[in-house]
């Protein structure tokens, strides 16, 4: 299993520790366009091999896409991220660019490779890059529920005063600071909606905290997060290199899923060796569905803005 990770930046480095460490695959391409860069952080993760436990080679390579070849799977980390106060949205002019550039490249190299696009803002770029390779739309995923459902679970925790592992919940819709819909009906704890234990003004305060989880971790650390994104993206990495078949909330292209078409936005996806095995259409509510509509419209706006 050969796993190539373009951008060598805090996002993209962790992404390859993390899928270095669960030790599912051979090989992890680390590429950057900075001299060296990628270089050095595989040497450094290679260093802690024995220390971690691991066999995955990680390799780094400067903006060489022929040490890229034959990836079954692409994670696309690079671009700018966001400084404190700015949307995701903002960073547009600068990303289309380059995930347009870095897309074609891989593709070159591995045309038969499943594509994760993590760059923002994201679900405008899963839709570029569907746009620009043409691959089958099984084979490209927008990252951004898997994290923003662990920010969401992070936060019905520490309301509940119980273990995460006690507690489940899901992210839908777009992966911005307005767009996310938080499934707060169908949160749970062990099994039990998490409405018994909490009242209704503490989970709309648990709401609002999960959609600007990662504005407010851009404000503390003056730039955006980058340990939960790279988990995030490594769970999604695995569901697919291991066939494993999970659920997760996922950027993709809806023709007609959830009423909307032409757009990618976070919906609830079966992950396999495949891609996306499955697009689970589940019963909202009005609210939930007239919120998704709201967000999916913001998707859109966003997505006019590019030049293709
Ligand atoms: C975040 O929410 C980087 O969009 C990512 O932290």
């Amino acid at each position: 299993m050969k796993v190539t990770v373009v951008g060598a930046g805090a996002v993209g480095a962790s992404c390859a520790e993390y899928i270095a460490i669960k030790n599912f695959a051979s090989e992890v391409v680390l590429l950057d366009i900075k001299e060296g860069y990628a270089e050095g952080k595989a040497m450094d993760l290679m260093q802690t091999a024995s220390l971690n436990s691991f066999d995955t080679k990680i390799m780094g390579s400067t903006n060489d896409y022929s040490k890229t070849v034959h990836s079954d799977i692409c994670v696309i980390t690079s671009g700018i991220p966001r400084k404190p106060g700015m949307t995701r949205e903002e960073l547009i002019g600068i990303n289309a660019g380059i995930v347009k550039t870095v897309s074609s490249s891989l593709i070159k190299h591995s045309p038969n490779t499943i594509i994760i696009v993590v760059s923002n803002p994201m679900d405008t770029m899963t839709y570029l890059v569907h746009k620009t390779t043409g691959l089958p739309k099984n084979r490209i995923i927008g990252m951004g529920g898997a994290l923003d459902s662990a920010r969401f679970k992070y936060r019905l925790a520490e309301a509940l005063g119980a273990p995460i592992s006690d507690v489940d919940g899901m992210v839908i819709g777009g992966h911005s600071d307005k767009g996310m819909v938080p499934l707060t009906r169908l949160a749970t704890r062990n099994s039990v909606p998490v409405s018994e234990f909490i009242s209704e003004k503490r989970l709309a305060q648990v709401l609002q905290d999960t959609k600007v989880g990662g504005a407010t971790l851009t404000g503390l650390l003056g730039t955006s997060a980058w340990y939960a994104p790279g988990a995030a993206v490594s769970g999604l990495v695995q569901a697919i290199a291991c066939n494993q078949l999970k659920i997760y909330p996922c950027s993709t292209l809806l023709s007609g899923e959830y009423g909307l078409n032409d757009l990618c936005i976070g919906v609830p996806v079966v992950l396999g060796k495949n891609g996306i095995e499955k697009i689970v259409e589940i019963a909202l509510n009005e609210t939930e569905e007239a919120h998704l509509k709201i967000s999916a419209e913001g998707v859109s706006k966003t997505n006019s803005l590019l030049e293709i």
